[in-house]
């Protein structure tokens, strides 16, 4: 055989297990070969083609990464239509659609599938003679623009479809980004300066319809496929035509043979009671999905039965999109507003035009910092997208700009504290402003209101409005007066009758039990959170060796990092802090670590990284059991990673590991330090 022969057939090889592995990777989701084993077909593969170019073919994986930017996107005609939905936004509704089309198919029994309506861009692509030939857009439903260099790009779109597919078919589905793929698009656009997408939605959309693929190459999107548009007859070349499915259902089974990546979360329902179920399910869960869905679809599943139904205007009669309440709606920033943190910190709010969104009115919303505020360009008067999303305060995410009017002020940090007009501070290398005064009133109320609170001291009975009032009377001047309240100091106080003084007070004298680590969190020192709290506790045991610790001491903690230990030891050098250690000791509260602390979590302040497979637990597994035992999981190796638990096929982090000395532990040694720290 001649050479080139011979190259032409290892090339064809190479394509052929690269495409099957891609397919098992983005497809499937479960590659049989490492990262390394894949890069190692592809640098061969394109080696081979450099050396000689003249078998390159446009469907060779290597050929995804883009082509030479356009001027405009082509057009392309519908053969058939892409179609809109009708929604429904209760059970109600959709149960009144499925009395309506039953009404007109009596006697017939109606199946369904439920599909989740991931929020991304409809894309119809065209497979020739085995070859994806066009990629388009959804447009007007009719025409569409033509941006196949772009889905070439999207891995989980195969290139070519096996030989017993229809000579000629379309596919539809829809190309989105995960939740994860469009933080880290947001995050590296945020770092360059750039104009964030308001959610992954747009940035799917903006990802789409760009002129230059190589820009589309490097955006993180997938796509699922939910549909069949039509398909032309079999291939010339194998047998006899094979009919297509009678279902909905058989045919996404059909595509997914044929290679293309079909939603898991699809759901084959017998009746309508079920395809209920199937969106209250999914309304609940939606927060869990790795994508943004705005929906459900349900869609009857005979065929035959969705052409008798057939279509009204632009909607089908036989499928239905059963819409969940937004999580963003557009409203008008009033104003911004400052409220002072118990750390000090002057926290930016915006107080918005109330806006409903997915059932509650939104009158305030979070907006982080200054610099926050400047990076996303929001001004005062803007109309902004605010977005409210599970259990999370609601967000200012990003400002319209097109409905600008010229008359939107810039915002500016207040030069004086806005509750006790002191100076503000900006440390430098921080991104909040801070009142300087430590007895700022507003600070104080903040921070009394975080001592009493049940992640720290656990005061019951003690809440804001009390605080206020504690604090208007001048009964409390800091937080360790808590402790020499008495009863006939607040017995005047309003509203208060003698059995909640007494339960108050109870409360208090409770509270002096509390864990060592609770009480330092009580404290407020700005940058220590619960956790850090917890490693400081089992790390110094006593309040007085953590007072007494340098910068460099604090420095050797775990997952201490510099801002961290500044922090503290700044708090402790601070006289009038000192003075309520002082207090808090006199009053009775414990600032010893309790012996047994230490014993029951004995991999305290040892930090974990994972890398590679583990055979005997999953990840989740592994991890839930380090935090148990009181360790931390890092996810990347620093000088303070503890031990590397390198599994299976690990990955770069273990090269890390060794340059940087850190332990290692294989799977065996790391079940045994488990059991040991378990004994
Ligand atoms: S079926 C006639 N299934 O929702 C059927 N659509 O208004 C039309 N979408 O633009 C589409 N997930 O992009 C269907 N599983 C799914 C879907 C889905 C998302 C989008 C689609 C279309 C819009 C419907």
């Amino acid at each position: 055989m001649a050479d080139i022969e011979r190259t032409g057939e290892r090339i064809a090889e190479l394509r052929e297990q690269i495409n099957y592995h891609n397919h098992r990777y983005h497809v499937l989701d479960s590659p049989e070969v490492s990262d390394t084993e894949y890069d190692t077909l592809m640098a061969e593969l394109r080696r081979l083609e450099e050396e000689h170019p003249e078998l390159i073919i446009p469907d060779s994986p290597t050929q995804r990464v883009g082509a030479a930017p356009l001027e405009a996107f082509g057009v392309v005609e519908h053969p058939v239509p892409l179609l809109s939905l009708a929604n429904v936004f209760s059970s109600e509704e959709l149960l009144a659609w499925h009395k309506r089309i039953s009404n007109l198919v009596p006697g017939r029994e109606m199946d369904f599938v439920c599909e989740l309506k991931m929020d991304g861009l409809a894309v119809a692509l065209t497979y020739t003679d085995g070859h994806l030939t066009t990629g388009a857009t959804r447009g007007d439903g009719y025409r569409g623009e033509d941006i196949t260099q772009n889905l070439r790009t999207i891995k989980s779109i195969p290139l070519t479809v096996p030989k017993d597919a229809p000579r000629k078919f379309e596919v539809r589905g829809e190309v989105y980004l995960s939740r994860p793929g469009f933080e880290k698009l947001n995050k590296e656009r945020y770092e360059e300066g750039q104009p964030l997408f308001a959610n992954p939605r747009n940035a799917a959309a903006g990802s789409l319809r760009q002129l230059n693929s190589r820009v589309t190459a490097k955006r993180p999107l997938d796509i699922y496929i939910y549909g069949l548009g039509y398909a032309e007859e079999e291939r010339g070349d194998v047998g006899a035509n094979r009919a297509m499915p009678p279902t909905h259902w058989d045919t996404m089974e059909y595509l997914k043979s044929l290679g293309f990546k079909i939603s898991p979360h699809n759901a084959y329902v017998p009746d309508i009671g079920h395809a209920e179920k199937y969106c209250r399910r999914w309304e609940e869960e939606r927060e869990n999905l790795e994508f943004e869905a705005d929906g459900i679809v349900i869609k009857v599943n005979s065929l035959e039965l969705q052409r008798v139904l057939g279509t009204v205007g632009h909607d089908p009669r036989w499928a239905v999109a059963y819409k969940f309440p937004a999580i963003q709606a557009t409203t008008r920033l009033l104003d911004i507003g400052i409220n002072v943190g118990r750390t000090g910190s002057l926290n930016p709010y915006a107080i918005l035009e109330p806006v409903y969104i997915g059932g509650v009115t939104v009158k305030r919303a979070a907006l982080h910092n200054e610099e926050d505020i400047g990076r996303k360009d929001i001004r005062i008067g803007d109309m902004v997208i605010v977005q409210r999303a599970g259990d999370v305060i609601p967000e200012v995410v990003a400002p319209v700009v097109s409905k600008r009017n010229g008359e939107e002020r810039l915002f500016e940090m207040p030069a004086l504290c806005p509750s006790c007009k002191s100076e503000v501070v900006k440390p430098e290398g921080e991104v909040m402003t801070y009142c300087t005064n430590a007895s700022c009133p507003a600070q104080i109320y903040r921070l009394l209101a975080h001592f009493v609170s049940r992640g720290a001291m656990d005061i019951d009975g003690v809440g804001g409005k009390l605080v206020a009032a504690l604090r208007n009377e001048e009964l409390v001047k800091d937080v360790a007066d808590l402790y020499s309240l008495r009863e006939q100091d607040m017995i005047n106080l309003e509203r208060m009758g003698e059995k909640s003084v007494h339960n108050m007070l109870d409360a208090i004298g409770k509270s002096k039990e509390r864990p060592l680590a609770k009480v330092i969190f009580a404290l407020g020192i700005r940058h220590v959170g619960a956790e850090t709290a917890e490693l400081l506790a089992s790390h110094y045991g006593s309040m007085d060796r953590l007072a007494s610790a340098s910068e460099e001491d604090l420095l050797e903690v775990p997952t201490i990092g510099p801002k961290i230990a500044a922090s503290i030891a700044d708090f402790f050098q601070k006289k009038e802090n000192r003075d309520i250690i002082d207090k808090l000791r006199r009053a009775g509260v414990r600032l010893e670590e309790e012996a047994k602390g230490r014993k029951e979590r004995p991999l305290i302040g040892q930090e974990f990284v994972l890398t590679g497979r583990l055979e005997a637990f999953p990840r989740i597994e592994a991890e839930t059991r380090i935090k148990g035992l009181g360790g931390s999981v890092g996810s990347s190796i620093t000088r303070k990673t503890t031990y590397l638990v390198a599994g299976i096929d690990p990955g770069s982090k273990l090269e890390k590991a060794r340059a940087l000395g850190t332990r290692i532990l294989n799977e065996e040694e790391f079940r045994r330090l488990l059991e040991e720290a378990s004994k």
